[in-house]
């Protein structure tokens, strides 16, 4: 028998879907899980964007152009043209198959196979498997929760930088922690990477949601000075709860940097031309849909805040952006809690499921005690989850002593 390929046998596995066999035997046994695991909202889509997929009448349904629908391009550009990034062209944007194929196209079109990509821990665990795809290396720089998993400085992250370094790639608002860097620490990133002639990818795809009295520190600013290193990915995933519709962006002028990539999207003929036209329709949501989602979830945000906060044992830093945060929690391994919750604790037939967050870092031993929480839920949910942690930390056996 033919055996699996190396790389394939030791891809990690996604940390916000590693326990789903486990949540799927408890849900065949009719318990009720509170989703806390994964960002997946249950916020409405905006209407415009059902009521498009309702229309949807191409007889056949073909390929899309492999760069993007140029509706969908087209609104994008509107988009980001609303945002005041108006030197954007449409030759600048490719439309691709979630934020998750921008990532991967990023490692691909600026790396060897072997090359290194500086991320900041804890970082989306997902990076780490879209980086093994491409043979490329994460090389994980600490963050804190002490101070709110803010940047290090440029010279400790100078530290990190090898010959072999390609990019450094962030998550801003940032999953899994929450923070918003600064205009400073974002300067300071550019700089470095200006002056290391390294790529910059700034994963933007929670760029409305911010609960900080500061803007958002975009990298689309920095592009006209330095088109040759900068490079933004997006998704209307997050932003307009179209987990499902698979859209997201890859944006930079840098022109070699397009022409890889574009052949990149070529080799995979296209996006979904469906969905693509459903992403169309984002220049007719009215204004108010965004504040409205963003000041949900900032209920949220505090609610769990505070929740958290209140029960013994648990560190956690106020998630300023996005709609996560990782969690310390006072039990030895918290992947075998968050397992424990699934198998065996329940309240009424119900349990809650968190990330493990040993996922989210690539250093040895780190996040062991920790789970990243997705505050995707209405506050009604999130204080029962709430309730359900604080009395399962409490029965079970694995607590750490010294908590
Ligand atoms: C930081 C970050 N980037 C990218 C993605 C990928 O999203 P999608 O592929 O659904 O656009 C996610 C999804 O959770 C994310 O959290």
């Amino acid at each position: 028998m033919n055996a699996v390929s190396r790389r394939a046998s030791t891809l990690p596995i996604s940390a916000v879907r590693k326990l789903v066999p486990y949540a799927q035997k408890a849900k065949a046994r009719g318990v009720r899980i509170l989703h806390l695991n994964i960002g997946d909202t249950d916020i409405k889509t905006p209407p415009v964007m059902l009521a498009r997929l309702k229309t949807f009448a191409e007889n056949p349904i073909g390929y899309a152009a492999s760069t993007g629908v140029p509706a969908f391009i087209e609104a994008l550009l509107v988009y980001y043209h609303r945002l005041g990034y108006t030197f954007l062209k449409s030759e600048n944007i490719i439309a691709t198959v979630g934020g998750s194929e921008a990532i991967s196209m990023a490692f691909f079109a600026t790396c060897e196979i072997g090359d290194e990509v500086l991320v900041f821990e804890p970082f989306y665990s997902n990076y780490q498997a879209l980086a093994l795809l491409n043979g490329v290396h994460l090389v994980g720089v600490p963050t804190y929760i002490s101070n709110g998993f803010h940047l290090p400085d440029a010279k400790f992250i100078e530290k990190y930088l090898t010959k072999k370094t390609k990019a450094i790639l962030i998550s801003n608002p940032c999953n899994p922690t929450g923070v918003v860097y600064t205009q400073r620490e974002i300067n300071e990133l550019v700089l470095l990477a200006v002056k290391r002639n390294l790529f910059l990818i700034s994963d933007e795809v929670y760029r409305e949601f911010i609960f900080v009295d500061r803007p958002h520190a975009s990298l689309f600013p920095y592009m006209k000075k330095y088109p040759e290193n900068m490079i933004v990915v997006d998704s209307l995933s997050k932003r307009y709860s179209l987990c499902g519709a698979r859209l997201g962006v890859f944006s930079t002028l840098n022109e070699s940097l397009l022409t890889g990539v574009t052949k990149i999207a070529m080799s995979r003929l296209s996006g979904g031309i469906i969905d693509q036209a459903v992403g169309a329709a984002l220049t007719d949501i009215p204004e108010k849909y965004l504040n409205e989602v963003q000041e949900e979830y900032k209920k949220r945000r505090d609610v769990l805040y505070k929740g958290l906060s209140k029960i013994d044992g648990v560190t956690l830093s106020m998630p300023e952006g996005a709609f996560y945060c990782m969690v310390g929690l006072p039990v030895k391994n918290a992947e075998d809690f968050c397992v424990w919750l699934l198998e065996s604790f329940r309240e009424n037939n119900e349990t809650v499921m968190f990330a493990p967050g040993a996922g989210f870092y690539n250093s040895e031993g780190k996040g062991v005690n920790e789970v990243r929480i997705a505050y995707v839920l209405n506050t009604d949910k999130l204080k029962r989850a709430l309730e359900i942690l604080a009395h399962a930390l409490k029965a079970y056996p694995g607590r750490r002593k010294s908590a």
